[in-house]
């Protein structure tokens, strides 16, 4: 179903599906023996959720060379996106905590879905998260968590509002303090806002940030040639398995800002590392997902504001 201004979701439907989606890449990247990442916490949400075909992923039921039956190449793009899954987290990790110890004690995680940072990262004493995403995935994941008997290691506050509504206002009642440095965190979020709604994001987040911010995120360059029936065909193993999981009608595409050029501009020092020299950083070799997959190419970004 194509997106609408003010639509909605929970875990299992739209946009919100796709949280548990890169949450199944997490689980299974975390039994690696490259050991990259380890989200401890990402197989038990996936599974909380109950999407048959993730879940059986997750406990390994669900064969990934099977997907080959599916479409062609499905199995590697599928195992890409697991890889995908362990540097674009180890990434952002690393992120968060070279800003905690450089003395940044309040970090924000926009879209947190089911990100379990704030109950598994070493934060440092006095460390406050906030997370924001929509209300029915805030309070699934802090329920299912809760019931796992998991523990934030910051302190932790939620904001449940829909980022295109007026989150700055919301954050700050839930205590945000603009006048302290902040660690922004925009992961696995901008192609599924439309242009302009990016740039607001990245506007509010300037007007939020104290001097010694920072911030990351990932951009998509490819999307503005994106071509729906080919990532469609791409992805046809995922209506194979009875997901209801159509990505071309969740994904904004076209034109849109470059987020480092946007963020440079307000006066950011923004630093850009590539899909392939990120994956040789963490010593593994980026998948080749061919020429017109959007996906081969993603600048991983991250900035401070002096
Ligand atoms: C691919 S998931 C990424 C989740 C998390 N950042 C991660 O990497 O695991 C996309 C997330 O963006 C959230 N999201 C997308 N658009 C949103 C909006 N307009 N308001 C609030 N959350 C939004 C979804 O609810 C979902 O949790």
């Amino acid at each position: 179903m194509a997106r609408t201004h003010g639509d909605s979701w929970d875990l299992a439907s739209s946009v919100g599906a796709t949280a548990t989606l890169v949450a199944t890449g997490r689980a299974i990247a975390s039994t690696h023996p490259h050991g990259l990442i380890n989200d401890p916490f990402a197989a038990p949400l996936v599974r909380a959720v109950g999407i048959e075909a993730f879940t059986n992923m997750v406990d390994g039921v669900l064969d990934l060379a099977a997907l080959e039956a599916f479409a062609p190449d499905a199995a590697v793009r599928a195992r890409a996106n697991i890889d995908e899954m362990a540097v674009r987290t180890r990434f952002f990790d690393d992120y968060l905590l070279t800003a905690t110890d450089g003395g940044i004690r309040q970090a924000v995680i926009l879209a947190s879905g089911l990100d379990s940072r704030a109950y598994r990262l070493p934060w440092p004493d006095g460390t406050v998260v906030y997370e924001i995403d929509q209300p029915d995935v805030i309070e699934f994941k802090t329920q299912t968590l809760a019931g796992l008997g998991a523990a934030p290691t910051a302190q932790r506050r939620t904001v449940a509002i829909d980022l295109r509504e007026d989150w700055p206002a919301a954050l700050q009642a839930a205590g945000f303090d603009p006048s302290r440095p902040t660690a922004w965190l925009a992961e696995g979020l901008l192609i599924y806002l439309p242009p302009e709604a990016q740039d607001k994001l990245f506007d509010n987040i300037h007007e939020l940030s104290a001097p010694g911010s920072a911030v990351a995120t990932e951009f998509v360059p490819g999307l503005k040639d994106f071509d729906a029936d080919k990532a469609r065909e791409a992805a046809a193993g995922f209506a194979q398995l009875g997901l209801n999981l159509d990505m071309p009608s969740l994904v904004y595409h076209g034109e849109r800002h470059s987020a480092a050029d946007y963020l440079a501009a307000k006066g950011w020092q923004t630093t850009g590392v590539g899909r392939s020299d990120l994956y040789a950083g963490y010593g593994l070799a980026a998948a080749d997902l061919g020429g017109d997959d959007p996906m081969r190419e993603i600048i991983y970004i991250s900035g401070t504001l002096g």
